[in-house]
């Protein structure tokens, strides 16, 4: 099972597995991990699972939608490397993908 690296908004990192066809927000909900709130489920409507997809993993997730870019220019941290973390789908190309998670998702 691919895994991901998330670096939480205190600077720790966890490593965790997360099944194929999950999401990254799905990795961390399911593993309780701080800082990725998803108050809509995973449907691309509120932000509150914004991450910073490290440069080293650059290009392993299918390119972001209009929809999620459009949601991603009213966040206040947002970067060249944002993402929200429900719409990065794990496959087995993603495995040690980094992620970093904002520290203002709520
Ligand atoms: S969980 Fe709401 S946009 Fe990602």
């Amino acid at each position: 099972m691919p895994n991901i690296i998330y670096v939480l908004p205190d600077g720790s990192e966890q490593i965790v597995d997360v099944p194929c066809g999950q999401s990254v927000m799905d990795g961390a909900v399911r593993n309780n991990l701080p800082g990725i709130i998803a108050e809509c489920g995973g449907s691309c409507s509120c932000a509150t699972c914004h991450v910073f997809v490290e440069e080293s993993a650059a290009g392993l997730f299918e390119q972001a939608t209009s929809e999620e870019q459009d949601l991603i220019e009213f966040l206040e941290d947002a970067a060249l490397c944002s993402r929200l973390s429900c719409q990065l789908i794990i496959s087995d190309t993603t495995a040690g993908a980094r992620i970093r998670v904002s520290g203002s998702n709520g």
